[in-house]
């Protein structure tokens, strides 16, 4: 089942349901912010904007056409995509399945204004699968960025453990300097890292759960939890927040900025499989 919900200040979304999973997906930004199959599986802050013109502090934020605050742009950090509303395009329910596409029609800005056509799809079932694809329909080519920013819920930031990123080269936007992970990651403290030429298979090792991440057409991996110190800065994060999610985002970003010549599409792809260790 697929339902238009409506929060109390007119906020939109649509709450979809069948035998294995349900989901919660905003208009506004085509913005993931709930996926439960026994349990949630998104992290999504307890003091949260749900309202125009602000993005979900947690779920899927989609950054779309830039990752970041890049030099070369000046959008707004991580684009305008997040903040815009998308309307749905495509339905198909299946009992233990259901695949949703939206649309952003709005996809010009001052500062990138270029015509194009942006879908996002949602396969909503055993596992989560989300595909976004950007259509050049311009003469001329252009030059995006992107990320499927997640927010993923762990169960003590300080007790999880990510592999796949071993040996890979990665840039510290802490400290502006490029270095290169030597073993699993664990995190003790603010981490805000690009990896490069990442590999496809991305896995979070919890104590009640292993999440596997699977990229396409992606060679960049974000990793990012703002810890205590920033935390402190932000109105949609509460003090504790910070303990409960790691964001990993499957991303192109950098050297592996995407051009797309006229006609011709990209797809970013995830598959995400969470599976509950009992
Ligand atoms: C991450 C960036 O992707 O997103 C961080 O690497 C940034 O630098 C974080 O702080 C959150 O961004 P925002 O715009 O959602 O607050």
């Amino acid at each position: 089942m697929v339902e238009v919900k409506r929060l109390p200040n007119g906020f939109e979304y649509l709450e979809v349901t069948n035998n294995i999973a349900s989901a919660k997906i905003a208009l506004q930004g085509a913005h993931i912010f709930s996926y439960k199959t026994d349990l949630e599986n998104l992290w999504v802050s307890s003091i949260a904007n749900y309202e125009d013109g602000k993005a979900i502090r947690g779920g899927i934020p989609i950054c779309w056409p830039v990752f970041g605050k890049p030099v070369y742009s000046q959008l707004n950090q991580h684009g305008f995509a997040r903040n815009r509303m998308w309307e749905l395009v495509n339905s198909k329910e299946e009992d233990d399945m259901t695949i949703l596409t939206l649309r952003l029609r709005d996809t010009r800005d001052e500062h990138f204004d270029y015509k194009c056509e942006l879908n996002v799809t949602f396969n909503i079932g055993n596992e989560l699968e989300i595909e976004l694809t950007t259509k050049n329909l311009d003469s001329r080519a252009f030059k995006i960025t992107q990320a499927l920013h997640t927010y993923f819920a762990v169960s003590n930031i300080s007790e999880i453990s990510i592999t796949g990123l071993e040996n890979k080269p990665y840039f510290d936007q802490r400290d502006a300097a490029h270095k290169i992970q030597k073993s699993a990651l664990t995190i003790d403290a603010e981490v805000d890292r690009i990896y490069q030429n990442t590999d496809n298979t991305i896995t979070i090792h919890d104590s009640n759960k292993t999440t596997s991440i699977t990229n396409l057409n992606s060679k960049s991996v974000i990793v990012w939890n703002p810890w205590i110190d920033k935390s402190l800065n932000m109105d949609d994060l509460n003090n504790e927040g910070y303990k409960n999610f790691i964001c990993i985002e499957s991303a192109n970003a950098l050297d592996d900025f995407v051009l797309l010549q006229s006609a011709k599409s990209h797809s970013l792809k995830i598959k995400i499989d969470f599976i509950n260790i009992v």
